[in-house]
């Protein structure tokens, strides 16, 4: 039985729906019959919108890792699936920032065993395309993540009824439990709360792998930091981190600032009133960095005239599907400024995650400041408008 349930009913179904990556024709069930138990999930599905539906979850085939999800943050990526920035042409169990325990490994799963606790990474690299070779995983063009579905190209879950419902990023983890390939699981220590792992999975390690990976800050440059939401706040974590500075964070949101500053801001400046590109040639003469982390065309285009001659922009925020933007072109050349492209923080998941997990048990990394509201799976309406509404920081669910 599909039960839609009154859960998040005031989120609408995007008006409109461009078609996504053609669904794939392989069924979703390739390796193993569906449990018998359903778990509640949280889906979008195109018609009907944002809903929990009860899914059922087929065991880990070869090289996949069965995992219990305890912690799931709700991170703007699953928003723009929501509000239709990116559209989709299928249901989709939404979820992509998340920790848990594996509870079972498929046929040649080498790298981690039941009980040991992973953090999920949402680009699972397939380890054999040119890229992945080179050491260069997050530009990985052979993983089927981004296409919403397992390797394969099929699903582990389906609905009452027996229809496939698809993982968001090849995860999908609104819901108890979830398989994913081995790549996507990256062991880190028991002692990692999984609140704080499931935020490793996504904006931390995003937001601090754009400073020391994307553009490689070195101590004492300057950096503005447009966008101070889960993933800008880990932007101006990794600013610290390196030793950055000064370090502007610029936000609509007072609060929002007010965190920036504990998490090592020098400056911080209110969006909405401050012409910023202004502000950093007059104090700074210009920054050697800025992040966008919001994912705003408007923003994003502003970014080259914050800039010293040198100076790089860099591109954490995601734009809607097809959003285009335009720069003065001769000032980019003329004053030899950059603009980099950021997807997961140039991130490699089994290095990076890890690394970060030992910097924060080390006490070098604030990372519960970053934790708003913890709520149950079935508040997930509400974690929705807490982050529409930029209540708290990162709001992050537990089955
Ligand atoms: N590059 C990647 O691999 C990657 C990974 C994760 C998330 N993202 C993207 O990063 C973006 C941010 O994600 P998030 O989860 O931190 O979002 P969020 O909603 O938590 O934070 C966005 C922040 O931007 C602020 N903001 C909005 N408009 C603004 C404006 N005009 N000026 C100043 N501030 C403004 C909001 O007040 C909010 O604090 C999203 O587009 C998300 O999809 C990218
Ligand atoms: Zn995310
Ligand atoms: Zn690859």
């Amino acid at each position: 039985m599909t039960r839609e349930t009154p859960e998040t009913p005031e989120i609408p179904a995007p008006s409109a729906h461009r078609s996504g990556p053609p669904a794939p024709s392989l069924p979703p069930s390739p390796s193993s019959p569906p449990s018998a138990s359903l778990s509640p999930a949280v889906v979008f599905d195109p018609e009907s919108g944002l809903g929990s539906r009860e899914v059922a979850l087929r065991a880990a085939g070869p090289g996949e890792v069965e995992i219990e999800v305890r912690a799931a943050g709700v991170c703007h990526s699953d928003l723009h699936i929501v509000t239709g920035d990116w559209p989709t042409d299928r249901p989709l169990v939404l979820g992509h920032e998340a920790a848990g325990v594996v509870t079972g490994v498929g046929a040649g799963v080498a790298s981690v065993r039941p009980g040991d606790h992973v953090v999920l990474s949402w680009f699972a690299p397939c380890r054999r395309c040119r890229k992945c070779v080179a050491g260069a995983a997050w530009l990985c063009t052979g993983t089927k993540a981004v296409g919403n579905t397992l390797p394969d190209g099929g699903t582990p879950f389906t609905d009452a009824q027996g229809g496939a419902v698809w993982p968001y990023l090849g995860l999908g983890a609104f819901t108890n439990r979830l398989v994913v390939p081995e790549t996507a699981a990256v062991k880190v220590p028991e002692e990692l709360p999984f609140g704080i792992g499931a935020l490793l999975g996504c904006s931390i390690t995003t937001g601090i792998g754009a400073v020391m990976n994307t553009a490689r800050v070195r101590p004492g440059e300057s950096a503005v930091v447009i966008g101070t939401g889960g993933v800008g706040l880990s932007v101006v974590m990794g600013l610290r981190l390196v030793g950055a500075d000064p370090v502007v964070a610029v936000d609509l949101s007072l609060e929002r600032l007010a965190v920036a500053e504990r998490f090592g801001a020098t400056h911080t400046l209110d969006g909405a009133g401050t012409d910023v590109a202004a502000w950093c040639r007059e104090e700074l003469g210009g920054a050697d960095f800025a992040f966008e982390a919001i994912g705003s065309p408007a923003v994003i285009e502003t970014l080259p005239a914050m800039l010293t001659p040198g100076g790089a922009a860099v591109l954490v925020g995601m734009a809607p599907s097809g959003a285009t933007g335009s720069f003065d072109l001769f000032d980019l050349a003329d004053q030899g400024k950059r603009i980099l492209g950021c997807n997961y923080g140039s991130s490699i998941g089994e290095i990076d995650i890890p690394k970060l997990a030992r910097l924060y048990l080390a006490g070098r990394l604030p990372l519960d400041d970053l934790i708003g509201a913890t709520r149950p799976l079935s508040e997930a309406r509400a974690a929705f408008e807490d982050l529409r509404s930029n209540t708290g920081v990162r709001t992050v669910l537990e089955p």
